[in-house]
Parts: C-alpha cells; structure tokens; sequence
C-alpha cells in the first residue's frame, strides 16, 4: 500500500511538473543563478572592487552614480549603495528577473538609492527628468555579465554603448579588465559530453544526432580525463580603465606553441582572471585555483571541426579571434 501511495503522488507530481525546464527557473532566467550568488568568493571580489571604486570617486565628488548592467538579483547594486553612491541604476534586460530585483532591492529598504531598470541596456535613456531612466550619467560602470566563455555575454558592446551614452568621462569600470588564457588538450571524455562517436553501438548508428552538438561547451576540466597538449598561453589582455583607448570588439591573436604531448586535438579549454580594481583581488575561473571550490564557474571548451593529431615538439600555429561575444580558435 505504502509503495503504491508513493507511486501515485509521484505520477502526479510528474504530471504537474510537465512543461518544466529543469535549467530554468522562470521567464528564461538560468538555474546557475543560485550557485552564482552563492559564491563568496565572486560575491566578495565584487564588493571590495565596488567599495574601492565609490571611494574613489567620492575623494573627487560629493555624490555617487553607478550604473550596474545586467543587475541580475540586484545584489551588486546594493553593494553600490550600501558603499555610498547616491544614485544606482541596476538593469536586467529579463523582465522576470528586473522584477525580483526590484523585490529584493525594496526588502533591503535600498529604493530610494536604487533603481532597476527592466531594459537591455543600449535601450536606457538618459535625461534630467522623470521621463527617462537614468537621470544622470553614471560615474562607475559595474558588471558581471561573464559566462564560463567570458565574451558570451555581450560585456563588450555593452561596455562600448555604455561609455558613449550612459557614462561621464573618466567613469571606473568594474572589473578594469580581463586575460583571456587558453591551452589545447585531447579528451575523448569531454568530446563525448557533447557529440556521440562515430563507431556504432552493436550496428545501431545514431551520430545524425550529433547536428544537436555545439561549437562550445563548459565544464569543470579537472572532473575529467585529458592529455594537455600545450602549455596554457595567454589569448587577449584587455585593459578598460582608459576610456581614451576604444574597445576592440574585433581582435585576432597569433600564436606560435610546442606540443608537449602527442595525441589527438579535440578542444581548446579556455578561462580567465577578472582584474576588479586597482589592488583588489582578482577572480580567476582557472580550474588549477587554489580557490576553486564552491565556484560557479567552469571552463569554456572550444572543439575543433576535425580533430588534429599532434605529435609532442612539433610546433603549433594558433590563432584565436574574437567577434563581439565569441571566440574562434584555429590550429595548423
Ligand atoms: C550573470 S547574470 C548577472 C548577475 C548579477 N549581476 C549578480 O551579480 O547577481 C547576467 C545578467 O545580465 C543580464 N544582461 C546581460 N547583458 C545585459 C545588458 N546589456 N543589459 C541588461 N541586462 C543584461 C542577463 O539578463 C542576466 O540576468
């Protein structure tokens, strides 16, 4: 009786839950949200760098404006305002998600200083009345708008259209920049999270279901097998707190490596350090940190098209380009 009652409230919780996508929690807003506010260690980066940033400017201006693109749960905005700014403009450009934050900015009693914004933001008008969303330039740009491919998340038109149109001259950036590091590796393990190979399983052949692989993947390097097959190497150094120098949102980068084993080249594996502010600590999403556990973030697997066999000594040509929000590696 007792298995059978169990069974039954199991069909019906099944039945209810049908339209569910486990990966979401609403209105397209992903489920690594928890893990991601629940890292400190990314939490705490940001709010030293945010503190630093306001003080700052303070020491230059009485009042503070802080733009935080892509508020997410309004967490760091709230840093901003609890560190002393005036006025924060947080945006999300999910509605379900520029919701919550208005939420849990009101539980904070932080609205008279906060205001989210439910708008992309190249969409934010600026203007010294009611009419517009923001009602000053802001002073620091605050983001964390990188996925475990760093670019993925458009941070740099973002940053690009913020600096023309919602930012004083002279405005912080948090985090100030970013190095980019890359190695590549042979992983049988990590090609099959995302393709099916081509042998046969007893005769059956299913690889047409490989039109459903990717070109990039995440996940924790070190949770699976792989032969290095280069030393990891720095792709892009990018600085943002010069707004005299223009952002690049096209760059390729050439680089010249020695296989250091031999074996098959199937991906390269990507992650990066976020230089938060002048002598605050960084964040890495290096899997060899010493810092890595309860991170949110992984690493970034590029696969190549047709994997390259690699001989260890034999001298390797790579290039790794960037257009807007994706990177594209190239071996010969
Ligand atoms: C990684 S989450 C942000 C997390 C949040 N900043 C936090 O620390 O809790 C990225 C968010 O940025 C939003 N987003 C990305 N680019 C945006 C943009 N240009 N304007 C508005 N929202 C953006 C996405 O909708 C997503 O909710």
């Amino acid at each position: 009786m007792a298995t059978d009652a169990v069974e039954k409230e199991d069909e019906v919780s099944c039945e209810e839950n049908n339209d569910i996508d486990p990966f979401t929690l609403c209105e397209g807003i992903p489920l690594y949200h928890f893990s991601m506010i629940n890292d400190l260690h990314r939490a705490k980066a940001y709010h030293i760098a945010i503190q630093q940033a306001v003080s700052a400017v303070r020491e230059k201006k009485e009042s503070v404006s802080v733009l935080d693109v892509g508020c997410g749960s309004g967490l760091l905005s709230m840093m901003a305002a609890r560190a002393g700014s005036k006025r924060v403009y947080g945006c999300d450009k999910a509605p379900g998600m520029a919701d919550c934050a208005r939420g849990v900015v009101a539980a904070n009693s932080l609205q008279g200083s906060v205001k989210i914004i439910p708008k992309l933001s190249t969409l934010i008008s600026v203007g010294d009345n009611e009419a517009n969303d923001m009602l000053d330039k802001a002073d620091i740009f605050v983001s964390e708008t990188f996925g475990d491919d760093p670019f993925s998340e458009s941070f740099l038109p973002s940053l690009q259209h913020a600096r023309e149109h919602l930012l004083n001259d002279g405005a912080i950036v948090v985090p100030r920049g970013i190095c980019v590091y890359a190695r590549a590796i042979e992983s049988e393990e990590i090609l099959n999270l995302n393709s099916l190979p081509s042998t046969q399983f007893s005769g059956l052949d299913i690889t047409d279901w490989n039109i459903f692989s990717r070109a990039r993947w995440s996940c924790r390097l070190l949770d699976h097998s792989f032969v290095a097959l280069t030393e990891s190497f720095q792709a892009f150094e990018m600085h943002w707190d010069d707004d005299a120098q223009p952002i690049e949102l096209k760059q390729c980068v050439h680089r010249d490596l020695c296989a250091i084993n031999t074996g098959k080249l199937h991906a390269f594996v990507v992650w990066y350090t976020l230089d938060m502010f002048q002598g605050c600590p960084e964040i890495s999403t290096d899997c060899n940190s010493s810092a890595m556990t309860g991170r949110h973030w992984r690493q970034a697997v590029y696969f190549m098209h047709e994997p390259k066999h690699v001989v260890k000594g034999e001298r390797l040509s790579v290039s790794v380009s960037l257009h807007r929000d994706r990177l594209f590696f190239k071996s010969s």
